[in-house]
């Protein structure tokens, strides 16, 4: 097949930053990553860019293809080089580049080592046998243990855009990952630790991260889970805790969100007299509705319901979070598809089935059937 590839080239030394295209030939069942070999093979030596495994498994080769970010070894180019598009190759994002299309991860693993990456066991001594755990106890972080460590997540991520410290989407879902092994006996320090500032609760919850995590991790609802675990110890100074716990009041009494009260009781009584202010200029304004009589939804009973139903089910900390719809494609991925299976190549709007060269004459069929 023909290939082109933009790509934005940088020097770190000189600054130079330009786009650069490239055409070539390249094997049906090409991969960005060998795409980008063939031009370092036979068009141009200079190009910089991390690799290991080709297989998903090291996390070396994350680079963003049209804005967003990828594997390199895991985006197959036949579709995109048949469809005539060219698309712009260029580095991670939120990370400093170094050369081309590779980053400094240093300010990834910085993060990483802050939440203590490692099991810190119950127990003081080695015990006579080996520790066993429940299978159903290890899965609750069965999607944490997925992560390569690639840093897709945090090239997208909106909060650390704006702020750089924030613990970001890898290092929190790392968190996530001991905070839920059942063997880990840190569980109070590390949620102390995550809830600090620029810790979870910074979090925007733009759910970039699940949507560009390679190995459906799905960081965002790491976070929540971690959250959920922090409320149920009683961690809850933060104002992003206090502001989720409001919307569950609102949602509960009321079935909307009683946003005139949501101020104070988030930021706490002195902090709010500041913005009485601002606050007297939306209601002069009719931007705020006034808290009393309270405005009570018609189908309040609804709300109640559910909320009296998530009670009942005891559903507490993490495993009260519910995972998204992506996620549960990857999950089933692992299933055979049968009587109430899921394929993920079956779902409308999922990505086509891959098929192999010496299929090429079905392909039409193989993608979609
Ligand atoms: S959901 Fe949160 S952690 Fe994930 S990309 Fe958005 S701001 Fe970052
Ligand atoms: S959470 Fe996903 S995107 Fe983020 S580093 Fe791990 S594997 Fe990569
Ligand atoms: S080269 Fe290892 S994940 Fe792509």
């Amino acid at each position: 097949m023909q290939v082109g590839l933009k790509i934005w080239r940088y020097d770190a030394t000189s600054g130079d930053r330009k786009l650069k295209e490239y055409d070539f030939d390249a094997p049906d069942e090409a991969t960005l990553l060998d795409c980008l070999d063939i031009v370092k093979d036979r068009h141009d030596g200079t190009l910089a860019y991390r690799k290991s495994c080709r297989m998903m498994i090291c996390g070396s080769c994350g680079m963003r293809m049209d804005g967003g970010a990828v594997l390199a070894c895991k985006t197959r180019m036949y579709e995109i080089a048949q469809s005539g598009h060219v698309p712009v190759i260029s580095a991670m994002g939120n990370l400093p580049i170094v050369k081309d299309l590779v980053v400094d991860m240093e300010p990834f693993w910085e993060k990483m080592r802050s939440v203590d990456p490692y099991l810190k066991p119950r127990y003081d001594q080695a015990q006579e046998r080996e520790n066993v755990i429940a299978q159903a106890k290890m899965d609750v972080i069965h999607k944490e243990s997925l992560c390569i460590n690639c840093g897709c997540c945090v090239s997208e991520c909106n909060s650390m855009e704006s702020d750089p410290d924030f613990l970001g989407p890898a290092a929190l879902a790392k968190g996530f990952r001991f905070v839920g092994d059942p063997r880990d006996g840190a569980t109070v320090e590390r949620l102390e630790r995550y809830s600090e500032e620029h810790g979870l609760w910074d979090c925007t919850r733009c759910y970039f991260c699940n949507e560009r995590c390679p190995k459906g991790v799905d960081p965002r609802d790491a976070i929540a889970k971690l959250g959920a675990e922090a409320m149920l110890h009683g961690i809850d100074r933060d104002m992003g805790a206090r502001h989720a716990k409001w919307f569950v009041v609102s949602a509960k009494t009321t079935g909307w969100l009683r946003e005139t009260e949501l101020v104070p009781k988030t930021q706490g009584l002195v902090k709010s007299i500041k913005e009485i202010k601002f606050a007297m200029s939306l209601l002069t304004k009719g931007k705020v509705p006034l808290p009393f009589p309270p405005h009570v939804a018609a189908d309040v009973k609804e709300s109640r319901a559910l909320y009296d139903l998530v009670k009942a089910q005891d559903r507490q900390g993490a495993l009260g979070v519910v995972q998204g719809e992506r996620a549960m494609m990857h999950l089933e991925h692992h299933r055979e598809s049968g009587e109430g299976g899921r394929h993920p190549y079956d779902e409308p709007g999922s990505a086509p089935r891959p098929y192999l060269p010496s299929e090429k004459d079905g392909a039409e069929e193989a993608v979609t059937s």
